[in-house]
C-alpha cells in the first residue's frame, strides 16, 4: 500500500453549518500527521478545473464557529460523467494527491464512490448534511444546527398561530427525508408531521384531521417535509386541502427554506465535525478506504460508503408513536 502523503478536501453538494468544524479538523490532522493537505474549492466542480490550493493550519483558523463552507460548494453536473471524472483524476495525481476527503450527503458521497469504482484513488467520506439521510452514522453535519434553527422559528410561529387560533403548516426541508420534520415537530410540541417516509396509501392529512384537530386546541402546528421531486406534497399542497375540504379553519403556510442551511453549528455540530474529522485521518494512516467515518452510540465507527448511500436510513416508530401520543 503506497503511504499517503497529500491529500485533498472538498465540500459538496448542499452546505451545511459544520462543515468548516470539519474542514478545519481534516487539515489539521492531516499536518499534525506530516501530510500535505489541499482545499480544493467548489466540490467536484472545482477539482474538474484544478481550483485548489495547499492548506496550512492558518488557513483555517477562526472557522470552527462559521456556517457554511469556506472551500465553498456547488452540484456538479460534469462530474456525473465519467470524462468529468476523469478529469477530476487528472488533477488529483497532477497534485500528487494520494487520497480524498469529500464532505457532503448521498449525491456527494456516491460521486465519490464513483470516482472510487473508476480509479485508483482512496477516498473517505464524511457526512455532511442537514437532512442526516445517510446510513450508518447516528447525525449528519448540520443536522443537529438545522433542527435546532427550525425548533426556534416554529417557537415563533406559535406565538401567531395561538393568538389567531390558526392552523399553520410550516414546510421543512428533507425532500426524501422526514428527520428534520419528525424531530423538529416533537421539540417544538407541534400537532403533526408529514414526512416522505410515510408515504402510504394511508393519508397522513386525513389521520392528522380524524384525531381532532382544534377539538381541544385553538390552534395547529403542523409540519411538513418539502414536496417531492415529482411535486407531490409540500405545505401548500396540504394547506390548499384543507382550505377546500375544511373552509371553516384559518390556514396558513411558512416555508422555512434556506434559513434552515445556515447559521453558526452548534456545539454538538462542532464536536461531531471535530471528532469525524479526526478520525478520517486515523482511518488513512489505518489503510481504510472507500468509506464514510460515522458515529453510532457516540462511538466513531467505518461504513462502505455503498452502504452508506445506497441503504435507507429508516425512521425510528418511537418517534412517530412519540409524536402521536403527545399531540392530543
Ligand atoms: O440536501 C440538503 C438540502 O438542503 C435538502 O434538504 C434540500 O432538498 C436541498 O438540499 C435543496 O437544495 P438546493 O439548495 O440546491 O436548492
Amino acid at each position: 500500500m503506497k503511504e499517503i502523503q497529500s491529500i485533498g478536501i472538498l465540500t459538496s453538494g448542499g452546505d451545511s453549518p459544520g462543515m468548516n468544524a470539519a474542514i478545519r479538523a481534516v487539515t489539521r490532522a492531516a499536518i499534525f500527521a506530516g501530510w500535505k493537505v489541499y482545499g480544493i474549492y467548489r466540490g467536484y466542480e472545482g477539482l474538474i478545473h484544478g481550483e485548489m490550493k495547499e492548506f496550512t493550519s492558518e488557513s483555517v483558523s477562526n472557522t470552527i464557529q462559521r456556517g457554511g463552507t469556506i472551500l465553498k460548494s456547488a452540484r456538479s453536473d460534469d462530474f456525473l460523467t465519467v470524462e468529468g471524472r476523469v478529469k477530476a483524476y487528472e488533477n488529483l495525481r497532477k497534485h500528487h494527491i494520494d487520497a480524498l476527503v469529500v464532505i457532503g450527503g448521498n449525491g456527494s458521497l456516491s460521486g465519490a464512490q464513483d470516482l472510487a469504482r473508476e480509479h485508483d484513488v482512496t477516498v473517505i467520506g464524511l457526512p455532511g448534511t442537514i437532512d442526516n439521510d445517510l446510513y450508518g452514522t447516528d447525525s449528519t453535519i448540520g443536522y443537529d444546527t438545522a433542527l435546532n434553527t427550525i425548533v426556534d422559528c416554529v417557537d415563533k410561529i406559535r406565538d401567531t398561530a395561538t393568538s389567531h387560533d390558526r392552523i399553520f403548516f410550516v414546510e421543512v426541508m428533507g425532500r426524501d427525508a422526514g428527520f428534520l420534520a419528525q424531530n423538529s415537530a416533537i421539540a417544538a410540541g407541534a400537532e403533526a408531521a408529514i414526512i416522505p417516509e410515510d408515504r402510504t396509501d394511508i393519508d397522513q392529512l386525513a389521520q392528522f384531521i380524524g384525531r381532532g384537530i382544534r377539538k381541544s386546541k385553538n390552534s395547529s402546528i403542523v409540519i411538513v417535509s418539502e414536496s417531492h421531486k415529482d411535486g407531490t406534497g409540500g405545505a401548500l399542497h396540504y394547506a390548499e386541502r384543507v382550505r377546500t375540504e375544511y373552509p371553516e379553519f384559518d390556514v396558513r403556510v411558512t416555508i422555512l427554506g434556506h434559513l434552515q442551511r445556515g447559521g453558526r453549528p452548534t456545539a454538538y455540530d462542532r464536536i461531531l465535525a471535530s471528532r469525524l474529522g479526526v478520525a478520517a485521518i486515523e482511518a488513512l494512516k489505518e489503510g481504510q478506504r472507500n468509506i464514510m467515518v460515522g458515529v453510532k452510540n457516540d462511538q466513531i465507527v467505518y461504513v462502505p460508503i455503498a452502504r452508506a448511500v445506497k441503504i435507507d436510513k429508516p425512521i425510528d416508530p418511537e418517534l412517530i408513536n412519540v409524536l402521536t401520543v403527545l399531540s392530543i
